[in-house]
């Protein structure tokens, strides 16, 4: 995975109905920490980090790079949406396109607010990047993100195995700009 490549970044805050999608700042470690030590929420991403090591290692302003947004509910951080480049995909159907990834804590779960960060993120990218297909590649057993990534119009492409797993590629395709 590389980054977006040359866009204009951070862009400003973006805000839908409940949430706010920004760059990262300082005031997230502790939420990135959570995140990444999580054993629910790396269930299906090979398995949670250790804290003390996060605590030892990230910087104290983590995962600041172009296409990564942290998703804000009543100022507090809930999740994270990654847009990359799929540089170096297995799967040569997915191999350089824009790619979706995305981790919310699991207290945020189940109130539709990954489909709503996601969606307004594609719709950035949209912009940023126009008639760009987005792939996501997610295990098949993690029946959330499968259902997300259809909710955000991802169709099958191929199903593959890698990590001893199934894995799901699934693309969404450009969007065309209305004439
Ligand atoms: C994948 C993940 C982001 C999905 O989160 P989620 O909260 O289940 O996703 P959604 O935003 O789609 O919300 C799900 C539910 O909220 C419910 N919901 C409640 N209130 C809602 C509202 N106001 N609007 C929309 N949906 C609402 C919906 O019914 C929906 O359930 P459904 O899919 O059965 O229809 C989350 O499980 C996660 O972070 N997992 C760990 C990381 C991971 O595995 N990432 C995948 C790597 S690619």
């Amino acid at each position: 995975m590389s980054d977006l490549g040359s866009i204009a970044w951070p862009p400003e805050p973006i805000k839908t109905e409940r949430l706010v999608l920004r760059a990262a700042e300082a005031q997230d470690r502790a939420a990135f920490i959570e995140l990444l030590a999580s054993p629910e929420v790396n269930t299906f991403l090979g398995g949670p980090r250790s804290r003390d090591e996060l605590e030892r290692e990230l910087p104290e302003v983590p995962e600041r790079w172009p296409g990564s947004f942290v998703v804000e509910l009543d100022g507090a951080m809930i999740g994270q949406i990654l847009l990359r480049r799929a540089t170096n995909h297995r799967r040569p159907a997915a191999a350089g396109k824009a790619d979706l990834g995305y981790l919310f804590l699991p207290r945020a779960w189940g109130h539709g607010y990954a489909t709503e960060a996601c969606a307004a993120a594609l719709d950035w990218l949209d912009g940023v990047l126009p008639g760009e297909p987005v792939v996501l590649t997610t295990q098949s057993a993690n029946v959330g993100s499968m259902r997300l990534a259809a909710k955000l119009g991802f169709t099958e492409v191929e199903r593959f195995e890698a990590w001893d797993a199934e894995q799901w590629l699934g693309m969404r395709p450009p969007v065309t700009p209305s004439a």
